[in-house]
């Protein structure tokens, strides 16, 4: 990795770590998405993948904004940025990721996976929300207001999506797992119904032996 000297190196590692958290998100709804059961948070999840996409598309701009202000003619400035930079991995996100679906592959209720799914992505979020900020206050003191600009609207966007995953954990998810029953259980105890306690099968075993 090439020596960080100052913060403009810094918002370009940053630029490019946040490029590396969209894509694996990109790559990580389909699978909330996926698990999730109530269709508002299907929705809501379905809609933010979109609004990732797009948050991408805007980091690419970004990237070719950077390039250029030191060297339009460098088509190989990023490629050797951090000793390879378009491979550099936002291990955060990756850890947050892991994590949530190490998560979403336990057992539990519908309603409780909703409220985990939530909780997940609200991390993801958050570590999203503290990466562009970050990157827009450099941009800022550098003096980049057209790039700071872009980096506000992610954020807000990344803070839009924020809120409405809470109002749906604090709206409806939160207190459909706090009231959720194990069904499986239920099953269960129908089946143990069934079967006769010890007594009642010694006795039965009694009668039918002729003892
Ligand atoms: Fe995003």
């Amino acid at each position: 990795m090439e020596k960080i000297i100052n913060l403009k190196d810094l918002l370009k590692h940053e630029i490019l770590d946040l490029y590396s958290a969209e894509e694996q998100i990109i790559d990580g709804l389909p699978k909330m998405i996926d698990k999730a059961n109530d269709p508002m948070l299907k929705e809501a999840l379905s809609s933010h993948l979109e609004t990732t996409r797009e948050h991408k598309e805007r980091l690419d701009i970004i990237k070719h904004t950077l390039i250029g202000e030191r060297d339009e003619t460098d088509d190989g400035f990023f490629s050797n940025l951090f000793g390879g930079s378009n491979s550099v991995t936002c291990k955060g996100t990756e850890g947050l990721i892991e994590e949530g679906e190490k998560m979403m592959g336990e057992d539990m209720t519908p309603e409780a996976m909703d409220a985990a799914i939530i909780g997940a992505a609200q991390k993801i979020e958050h570590y999203e929300i503290a990466g562009y900020g970050t990157a827009r206050a450099y941009a800022l003191e550098l003096g980049m207001n057209d790039l700071a600009a872009q980096l506000e609207l992610t954020l807000s966007e990344e803070y839009e999506a924020d809120e409405i995953l809470t109002n749906l954990a604090v709206g409806q998810v939160n207190t459909e797992a706090e009231n959720a029953e194990d069904n499986d259980d239920d099953e269960d105890l129908d089946f143990e119904e069934d079967v006769p306690d010890a007594d009642t099968f010694r006795e039965e075993s009694i009668r039918t032996s002729g003892l």
